[in-house]
């Protein structure tokens, strides 16, 4: 048994993390800050699991002191890094903000976990740090960094600051996971994604139009070099990221260093498709109509997930149909 520190742990996929790892045998500590969460979440996750979870209210930008005492209070084996913002278009409205929270608060957990002496860490990247400079399928050995917006590079250079963490000091045992696109809910109906005002990425809205809270979905561009002219994006279970960090956290004393892993499905889905797909299992209409490609919007971005297979032993699970209905369960639920 051991103890792992969830950083977000009550945000969407680091509460679906969270229900994973208590299944699995680990303990966990939660810090989060709510400022994109409830604390209500913790307790779903108990009602889920059956077991208890520890929960503090701290913010890794500002709490510094707090998150000393959280490190000095329990015996800590491993860090899961989920806290941060996550929004394309407001890093580019407000990129202080997110150069601070992504990048310092991280510095100031590393600086708290040199501390106390915990240097085994599994980051949540994107893969959005691939940027335009390579084609899909997106591997591991491609280059990084030619990013076109601040989240995005916040990422980058999260990753580099590992990458110099791990050349400095060899006990430094970091793992790196890109996730592709995350969608989906737990079975339960209790957890899920629950974005704040109107969403931007594609499955919320998705929902949120079937459920008649928005009106009309605008599928970004029809023109695109793809088979029906729309994006293709490789959608992951979020259940299956969540099986993704606890393969990582077992996989992680056999390796050394940092190591990058893609989190996907290997396989590409079209905006039409995803709709489609979603209306034919929850029977529900889902009113769409063609606007213009959104700005710094890539093509065709899906993974190439060998290396997660033959290093952790994971490869995701559940396709659209069943991601489609999770997310329709959630968003009736909420
Ligand atoms: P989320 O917003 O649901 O969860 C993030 C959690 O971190 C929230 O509970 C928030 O309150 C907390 N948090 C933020 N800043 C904090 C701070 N300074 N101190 C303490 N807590 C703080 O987001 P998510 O979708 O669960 O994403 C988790 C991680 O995965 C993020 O780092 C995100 O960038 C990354 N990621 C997400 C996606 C995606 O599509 N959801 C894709 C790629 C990468
Ligand atoms: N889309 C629409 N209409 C919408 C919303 C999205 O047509 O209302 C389209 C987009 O144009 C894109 C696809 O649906 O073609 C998926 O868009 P999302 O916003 O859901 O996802 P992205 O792939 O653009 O971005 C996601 C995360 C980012 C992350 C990136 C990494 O939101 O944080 O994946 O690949 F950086």
């Amino acid at each position: 048994m051991s103890t792992v520190l969830v950083t977000g742990g009550t945000g969407y996929i680091g509460s679906h993390t969270c229900v994973e790892l208590l299944n699995n045998g680990y303990d966990i500590i939660i810090v989060d800050n709510f400022c994109n969460s409830s604390p209500d979440v913790a307790g779903r996750i108990e009602q889920i699991t059956g077991k208890k979870v520890k929960l503090y209210k701290c913010d890794l930008c500002y709490d510094v002191e707090k998150l000393d005492e959280i490190f000095k209070e329990n015996k800590i084996d491993a860090v899961m890094h989920f806290a941060g913002l996550k929004s394309v278009s407001e890093s580019i409205k407000f990129p202080i903000l997110y150069y601070e929270n992504n990048v310092f608060g991280t510095v100031n957990l590393c600086k708290a976990m040199e501390k106390h002496n915990v240097k085994k860490i599994i980051f949540s990247s994107s893969a959005t740090v691939y940027g335009t400079s390579s084609f899909a399928p997106y591997d591991e050995t491609m280059p990084i960094g030619d990013v076109s917006n601040p989240y995005g590079r916040t990422k980058y250079i999260v990753e580099k600051l590992f990458e110099d963490l791990c050349n400095s000091d060899a006990l430094w045992n970091v793992v790196i996971l890109r996730y592709f696109n995350p969608i989906g809910a737990h079975e339960s109906g209790l957890i899920g994604e629950s974005p704040k005002g109107i969403p931007n990425n594609l499955m919320p809205y998705i929902s949120l139009v079937a459920a008649g809270k928005l009106d009309t979905l605008t599928i970004f561009g029809k023109d695109y070099d793809t088979p029906d002219g729309t994006c293709i994006r490789d959608y992951i279970h979020v259940i299956d990221i969540a099986k993704g960090h606890v393969c990582a956290l077992s996989g992680i004393t056999k390796l050394s260093g940092v190591n990058a892993y893609n989190l996907g499905t290997s396989k590409g889905t079209s905006v039409l498709e995803l709709i489609n797909a979603f209306q034919k299992m929850t029977s529900r209409k889902v009113r769409c109509t063609f606007g213009e490609r959104r700005k710094g919007d890539i093509p065709v971005v899906y993974a190439n997930a060998d290396k997660a297979y033959k290093e952790l032993g994971f490869k995701a699970e559940y396709g659209i149909e069943k991601m489609c209905i999770d997310a329709w369960r959630w968003q009736c639920n909420s």
